[in-house]
């Protein structure tokens, strides 16, 4: 069951309004502001109105420089402002197409926003999680209508990454995928459906990606080479400023989880080692401590290490 299997005579869906759980955070403003821009109405829930309104910030400082530069006039963007209502009760979900949750990467917290969310939501509306770890099956397992219940992974930034995987859970019923592929396509996005597998499709190959240049610096490899490598092949990034902005940390747990979730087939990379080393020994972890691979200037500039 890969790939997207439209059930017959099922219509094109044609979402006007999205509710964002969490949307106060760093994922959830960014949603909304992707949502706001191809159309969408949005109704940002947090835990208090104060804490969504910092999601309407977000909106208002990304729209601010478009309006000075000309790109958008001034009653284009109050009028986009106007769309987003930002709110603590999820009572204004009764009106909304879909529901993203992007609370905290807690299986509690998002199976609790979950259940409360859908008491108002309408039947043919659907919720989605934006999890990066938790099995969307296991998210569901509380939802009243688990066959609505569908994965929603954006990546940070989510207002410029285009890449929006769909986690089918293994009640998702096919109407849910379909709807979840024409949500992700009338925000201009590019959906591509995967497993309900540890990592998804992205973090796999990411992963992947940065521990080989790591595994490339241990054989002796110069690191200027690593780099300039990916990006000729045609990656965003070089593997070693890859690892650096996601945080070693994350990359270390990614590949630590990994083998609890793949079991005994499961032989962990042999960069591991030196990632351990970078963090405990080294104290590299990456562009938030201005040192990982690379070291970090105030003004932003980096030099490899
Ligand atoms: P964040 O900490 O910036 O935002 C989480 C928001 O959820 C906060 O505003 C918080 O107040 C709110 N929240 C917590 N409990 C709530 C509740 N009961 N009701 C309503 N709102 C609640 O976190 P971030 O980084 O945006 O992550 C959110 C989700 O997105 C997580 O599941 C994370 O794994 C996932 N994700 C994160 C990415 C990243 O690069 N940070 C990338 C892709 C997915």
């Amino acid at each position: 069951k890969h790939g997207l299997n439209r059930p017959k005579g099922f219509g094109k869906f044609r979402p006007k309004k999205v509710g964002i759980i969490g949307a106060g955070g760093l994922m959830g403003s960014g949603i909304a502001y992707a949502c706001l821009q191809n159309g969408l109405d949005v109704v940002m829930k947090d835990v208090s109105k104060l804490i969504a309104e910092r999601g309407r910030d977000y909106v208002r400082n990304k729209l601010h420089p478009l309006i000075q530069s000309g790109e958008m006039t001034k009653a284009e963007g109050d009028k986009m402002m106007h769309r987003i209502v930002t709110t603590e009760d999820p009572r204004e979900f009764e009106t909304c197409d879909l529901v993203i949750e992007a609370v905290f990467e807690n299986a509690m917290v998002k199976q609790k926003v979950t259940k409360e969310a859908e008491v108002f939501m309408d039947e043919y509306s659907f919720m989605a999680s934006n999890t990066v770890s938790i099995p969307i099956t296991k998210l569901a397992e509380v939802s009243m209508r688990p066959d609505n219940y569908v994965g929603l992974h954006f990546f940070h930034p989510a207002d410029e990454v285009p890449l929006v995987e769909i986690v089918r859970g293994a009640r998702t019923s096919e109407e849910t995928v379909a709807r979840a592929f024409d949500f992700v396509k009338a925000i201009q996005k590019t959906p591509i459906i995967v497993k309900d597998d540890w990592g998804f499709y992205a973090a796999r190959v990411q992963n992947t990606y940065i521990l080989e240049g790591i595994t490339m610096l241990k054989e002796g490899y110069p690191p200027a080479l690593i780099e300039n490598l990916g990006r000729q092949a045609g990656m965003p990034k070089g593997a070693l400023a890859m690892a650096d902005d996601l945080g070693l940390n994350l990359v270390f747990n990614y590949e630590s989880q990994a083998g609890e979730h793949y079991g005994p087939k499961y032989i962990p990379h042999p960069a591991v080692e030196a990632l351990d080393k970078m963090l405990q020994e080294l104290q590299r972890p990456g562009r938030h401590k201005k040192a990982g691979f690379y070291t970090y200037a105030e003004d932003g500039q980096r030099q490899l290490w």
